[in-house]
């Protein structure tokens, strides 16, 4: 089993590139997982496209279409995802072999802001819904006050944080195994229990 990690910084430093090898190191056990950066995917140009397909973007298509699962850890910049990976899944969408098409998709961020890029989120998974990516819904794995919380090994010190990302990690690797099983046994939002009991009262009225 192989999962491709994207991070969506360039910077040496980044936080994103740290937290994707972070979750490379929490993969259970017989899985790959490649982390890769977009340092040489070139600014989308319609007409350089017609000249003929960079390498890197037939490289990283082939690298997404061969693997089982993929794992983006994006950066917010101003609330949305950094243009370095909007650009990266624009070239991506226009491969005609559409890699992420079907793909079960895992999504993280870490920022060093209280709301740990929980925007870039939402619009990372608007765009992966254009893509037809099968992003997976949970658990959400968002690293806040990210700048403190790597240690000089690259590990995690948010306990609650690498509990999440090793349940996002068996969630993708399960989803990459048995392509009907995504979205299934993965963590239940705290309020589901009592949205169950309301559905289920209603039933029991014969209203449904
Ligand atoms: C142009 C720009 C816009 C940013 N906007 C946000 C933002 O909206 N929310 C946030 O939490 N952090 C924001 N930041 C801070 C980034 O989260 C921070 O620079 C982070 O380290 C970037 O990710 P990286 O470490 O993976 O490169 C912004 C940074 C830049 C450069």
């Amino acid at each position: 089993m192989r999962i491709v990690a994207i991070s969506g910084s360039l910077r040496a430093d980044s936080l994103n590139t740290r937290l994707a090898h972070a979750a490379a190191g929490l993969v259970p056990a017989g899985v790959e997982i490649e982390v890769v950066t977009l340092q040489d995917i070139p600014l989308y140009d319609e007409d350089l496209r017609s000249e003929g397909w960079p390498a890197a973007v037939t490289t990283l298509g082939e690298r997404i279409a061969d693997a089982d699962g993929v794992l983006i850890a994006t950066p917010e910049y101003n609330y949305s995802i950094s243009g370095v990976l909007k650009n990266a899944l624009d070239w991506l969408s226009r491969l005609s072999s559409a890699p992420l098409a079907g793909k079960p998709t895992a999504i993280m961020s870490a920022s060093p802001g209280m709301f740990g890029g929980v925007r870039a989120q939402d619009h990372l998974r608007q765009i992966l819904f254009g893509l037809d990516a099968r992003v997976l819904t949970r658990p959400q794995v968002i690293v806040n006050l990210a700048a403190d919380k790597f240690q000089e090994d690259g590990s995690l010190s948010d306990s609650m944080a690498v509990e999440l990302m090793r349940k996002l990690m068996e969630a993708l690797t399960r989803a990459g195994g048995d392509k009907d099983a995504i979205n299934v046994q993965q963590t239940r939002p705290r309020w589901e229990p009592a949205r169950a009991r309301a559905v289920g009262g209603i039933r029991g009225a014969g209203q449904v």
